[in-house]
């Protein structure tokens, strides 16, 4: 079946609501070694690592360490391997696009143009997941329709052209409190900072705490405006 059909066959015919059912078809459809699921562990993404874990899925987890995340981010990470005793995997910057970076244009370039900032985030992010997605076809992620105007626009299933594989959001029409319903009633792992005013994580220089008005992502790359608030991976 061509990627066309076989994404319209996924969008209409998968379960919208059982998420085990849906990862369990997917896996008839793709090798195991095919797909797998990122984690920024996230609210959204620690639902998905625990219907992957809890449920003893063999997919493969992984998270992108950009080298400056938070404490708290490193915490729940450990947190949330002795929780299931299971591995997850961490991907890294290529060390020498690093150095070549703080040679060049030091420790905060990301601050002082949009065009630094997203060569920051393409050497911390795009270029290790390229690496982690290399013979992926299907990659799960914690997206979620009410995070941004532009991901209202995706479908559960969706052909990614920057990674040539096809992405499902098994969360998209997951509202907020769905989300912390979830964690909170499984009493899960989670990142610290919820409790204190963040509600889209990313990398400590570039996300703050937003106030309760606020859009969900406006606390990451606050000082842009009017830009895309995107970091490539999506
Ligand atoms: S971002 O592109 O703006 O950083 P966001 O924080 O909304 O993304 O997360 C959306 C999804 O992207 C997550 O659910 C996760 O699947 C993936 N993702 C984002 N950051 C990472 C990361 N550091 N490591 C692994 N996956 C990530
Ligand atoms: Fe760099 Fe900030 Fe992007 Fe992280 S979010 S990769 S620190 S620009």
């Amino acid at each position: 079946m061509s990627n066309k059909f076989l994404l319209k066959d996924l969008n209409k015919n998968l379960s919208k609501k059982d998420i085990l059912q849906n990862l369990q078809i997917l896996l008839k459809k793709f090798d195991n070694k095919k797909i797998v699921f990122s984690t920024s562990f996230s609210m959204e993404d620690q639902i998905i690592t625990d219907i992957i874990f809890f449920n003893n899925l063999p997919i493969k987890i992984f998270t992108l360490d950009t080298g400056r995340l938070f404490e708290d981010t490193y915490k729940v990470l450990k947190k949330t391997i002795d929780f299931y005793k299971k591995k997850i995997f961490t991907f890294f910057p290529e060390s020498q696009d690093i150095e070549k970076l703080y040679f060049e244009k030091g420790a905060f370039s990301f601050y002082l143009s949009l065009e630094n900032r997203k060569e920051c985030c393409f050497l911390r992010k795009v270029k290790p997941i390229k690496r982690a997605l290399k013979g992926v076809e299907c990659w799960i992620t914690g997206i979620r329709a009410t995070q941004s105007e532009a991901r209202k626009k995706l479908d559960f299933f969706m052909w990614d052209e920057n990674f040539n594989l096809i992405k499902y959001n098994p969360l998209l029409n997951w509202s907020l409190e769905d989300v912390n319903d979830y964690v909170k009633n499984k009493n899960l792992p989670y990142n610290n900072l919820y409790d204190k005013g963040f509600l889209s994580i990313g990398c400590e220089p570039c996300t703050r705490k937003i106030k309760k008005d606020e859009d969900i992502r406006s606390g990451r790359w606050w000082w842009e405006n009017n830009t895309k608030k995107e970091c490539g991976l999506h």
